[in-house]
């Protein structure tokens, strides 16, 4: 198949679809999109578009949404599995077709976010989207179109199963088309056909991408393909580097570990700071300001990334803040970064200039040993090489230990045929989440109904109907009965009683919200309260148990029996006291106002996993105060504790904070100027217009007028 023009199909979709592919001077269609047209992705069919990266399956997925929205008037939903992908996807859209009315929703999963309905093309997570079903969003019969990306993530052990279930139930649910993207896979055939879509497979790539192996400062590319690279560095990466650099490009590099990419950018600035201009150096340290100034005091990790992005190379990786990843990765699509030493954070569908890739660590920990990755994970990190919009050929490469592991890694990896992906739903978290869920919306009540939807799974058309998932059915469903968030009719169906629809709305874990509800009365101080929501798995992986946590958490034992050791016979699964307690330690300590910094050496964990740390634990209170509610018991003590951990403040500043404007730096100035409370304000105006400075403080007087000053928790 060759590729089309895209006048070929003017007589077949709206104007305005023509119009946006000539504006961004597109005038042909890649192979993988001519062969979906053909095989009528615009009259509806599902399709299955399993191609190599960069082929151009998003846009494939945006003809059919576009076509959904103007020719059919219906809306189009794209779920993607990560932030950075959605967000990508969601600003490149609203470029391209402005009067179209565009959403993007990934946050607060206990929300219906009713303001979507108004929305036309709407770009989600796919928790996201799983928690808006729960809260029964009243939209979905008018989608007329739902994109799957990066399909091949239902093979994943962790977040695939969420996936599975959900295209499962979207398309028993509704009868939109549906259109799944896919990387190069060992089994495409049989995905389409549980999919009942076309499937696309092409080997179509648009750039050329040389892949090969690194040993001795050459680069192997199979047979008596070889290239001496430039540079005397015996250390392959900052060899790879050095080479890159004199072709004036750009180089991204993979690592196994958050720690192994910091210590990869440390060594290779001063390789890159040496060939910058004056120009760039400016530009550079301005970047690297920003993300300084991230934090009220920055930490450690901000100091380090900043200062090796003021040399023009940065890491990336999972424990960054938002901020600061955004920051990175403009300033790499902008030049001015050289190289990035990523995890596989940027490994995923993302479009960046990156002319040479290379995977440093091939091996990577997974807590008991040490796994080679695999070889469709290799081709989508390879994939990030050479993108069309930056590029006209590409370079991906591995590392070599020896010289006899060249044709080794040549034949395992590059030669090698792309794995197939299979389902992972017999685990039981998973089902015992979904199943509450299908139980509350009453999607499916009886375990019939539930046997004859798992065979509409991928599980169901991989294994057939089969004894091990029915036993799994069984046994989750006497728990959820036991815990009584479900009720028994007449033995074979089952409704969801108040408290099991409140769960499953909350999107925790059933066991989570069973431990919850029994530990609650149990939570006899701040502590205690966050002891109960840090013994969850939404709190994992804990941060590390310090010897002084374990002998606080044996004192407390013996003091308070309590929460600490509950004997009621009942299994919180695997359970690990002494680390969960660390962690509570850890946000106690946070609203004990230590700082970041602090906090971050303390525990030995990086800023963005604290972040992420404070917002489970603050989604995981919110569900404590919802559950306490819904069960009638108090909930005072639980709601001061959501304030003071969203603001990491001690319980003397709640007053304060209840102003806008006024967090955690703001209210402790105030505080130790003797305002302690929003009633001192008024007395003391002057004072406060010195310690805010005159603006900030009229935001502040405003706001006393309206004597209850707004309430902290939303
Ligand atoms: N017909 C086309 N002509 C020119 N450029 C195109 C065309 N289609 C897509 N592109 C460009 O190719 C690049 C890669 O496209 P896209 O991100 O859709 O790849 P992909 O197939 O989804 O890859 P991955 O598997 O890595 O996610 C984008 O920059 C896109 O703008
Ligand atoms: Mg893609």
């Amino acid at each position: 198949m060759v590729a089309m023009d895209v006048s070929e199909i003017k007589a077949r979709v709206p104007r305005e679809i023509i119009e946006s592919l000539e504006a961004r001077g597109i005038r042909t269609f890649t192979p993988p999109q001519a062969m979906a047209l053909e095989k009528d992705l615009l009259k509806g069919r599902n399709m299955l578009v399993a191609s190599p990266t960069a082929s151009g399956k998003t846009r494939v997925a945006e003809l059919a949404c576009v076509n959904s929205i103007l020719s059919k008037g219906k809306k189009a939903l794209y779920i993607g599995p990560m932030r950075a992908l959605v967000s990508e996807k969601y600003n490149e859209f609203k470029a391209a077709y402005p009067y179209i009315k565009a959403a993007i929703s990934m946050g607060d999963l206990d929300a219906a976010d009713m303001w979507l309905a108004e929305y036309e093309m709407i770009f989600v997570s796919t928790e996201k989207l799983d928690s808006l079903i729960r809260h029964k969003i009243n939209w979905l019969p008018e989608v007329g179109c739902i994109v799957f990306d990066e399909i091949h993530m239902l093979g994943e052990p962790g977040r695939g199963p969420t996936l599975e279930l959900l295209i499962t139930k979207l398309s028993s649910m509704t009868d939109a088309q549906l259109i799944a993207l896919s990387a190069t896979i060992g089994n495409p055939k049989e995905l389409a056909e549980w999919l009942k879509a076309e499937l696309v497979a092409s080997d179509y790539r648009p750039v050329m991408l040389k892949k090969g192996i690194v040993s001795e400062g050459k680069v192997f590319y199979g047979d008596d393909d070889k290239e001496e690279l430039y540079g005397k560095s015996s250390i392959p990466e900052i060899r790879v580097l050095e080479d890159t650099l004199e072709r004036s490009k750009q180089a991204l590099i993979f690592y196994a570990s958050k720690r192994n990419t910091e210590a990869g950018a440390v060594r290779l600035a001063p390789h890159i700071r040496k060939l910058l201009t004056v120009g760039e150096l400016e530009a550079l340290a301005k970047v690297a300001d920003k993300v300084l100034g991230t934090l009220e005091r920055p930490t450690a990790q901000c100091i380090k990334l900043s200062e090796q992005i003021r040399s023009g190379v940065a890491f990336h990786h999972s424990g960054l803040m938002n901020a600061q990843r955004s920051a990175v990765e403009e300033a790499f699509k902008g030049n001015l970064i050289k190289a990035v030493c990523s995890t596989t954070t940027l490994g995923y569908g993302v479009n960046l200039p990156a002319h040479t890739v290379l995977i440093r660590d091939i091996h990577r920990h997974n807590g008991v040993s040490a796994d080679r990755i695999g070889v469709n994970e290799v081709m989508q990190l390879f994939g990030r090489a050479g993108r069309p919009k930056y590029d006209k050929e590409g370079r991906a490469l591995l590392i070599a230990t020896s010289k006899y592991d060249v044709p080794v890694l040549y034949k395992g990896y590059i030669e090698a045929e792309a794995e197939p992906i299979d389902s992972n739903l017999g685990v039981v978290p998973t089902l015992r989440m979904h199943l509450l869920a299908f139980i509350a919306e009453d999607f499916l009540n009886d375990v019939e109904s539930m046997h004859a939807f798992i065979r509409k799974t991928f599980y169901g058309h991989q294994y057939g109907d089969n004894l091990h998932m029915k036993n799994v059915i069984s046994e989750v469903l006497d728990d959820l009965e036991e815990w009584k968030f479900v009720e028994s009719v007449g033995g074979r169906s089952y409704v969801a009683t108040k408290i099991g629809k409140r769960v499953s709305e909350l999107y925790i874990d059933p066991l989570s919200a069973k431990w919850m509800l029994d530990s609650m009365d149990n939570a006899s101080d701040t502590l205690g309260i966050l002891y109960m929501i840090s013994n969850t798995v939404e709190m994992r992986p804990y941060v590390r148990a310090t010897e002084e946590a374990e002998a606080q958490f044996v004192m407390r034992r013996s003091m308070n029996r309590g929460i600490y050791l509950y004997e009621s016979g009942m299994d919180y699964g695997s359970y690990d006291p002494v680390a969960a307690f660390s962690t509570a330690l850890m946000l106690n300590d946070w609203m004990e106002e230590l700082d970041e910094n602090t906090l971050v050496k303390k525990f030995g964990t990086t800023p963005g996993a604290l972040f992420a740390k404070l917002m489970n634990a603050d989604w995981l209170i919110y569900s404590a105060v919802e559950l306490a509610k819904a069960s009638r018991k108090s909930a005072h003590s639980l709601i001061d504790a959501r304030v003071r951990l969203r603001y990491g403040i001690k319980e003397e500043l709640l007053d304060l904070v209840r102003l806008e404007q006024i967090g955690r730096a703001r209210a402790r100035r105030l505080f130790n100027n003797g305002i302690r409370r929003v009633t001192d304000i008024r007395d003391n105006r002057e004072k406060v217009m010195m310690l805010l400075g005159p603006e900030l403080a009229q935001k502040v007087f405003s706001q006393l007028g309206s004597a209850g000053a707004g309430s902290a928790v939303p």
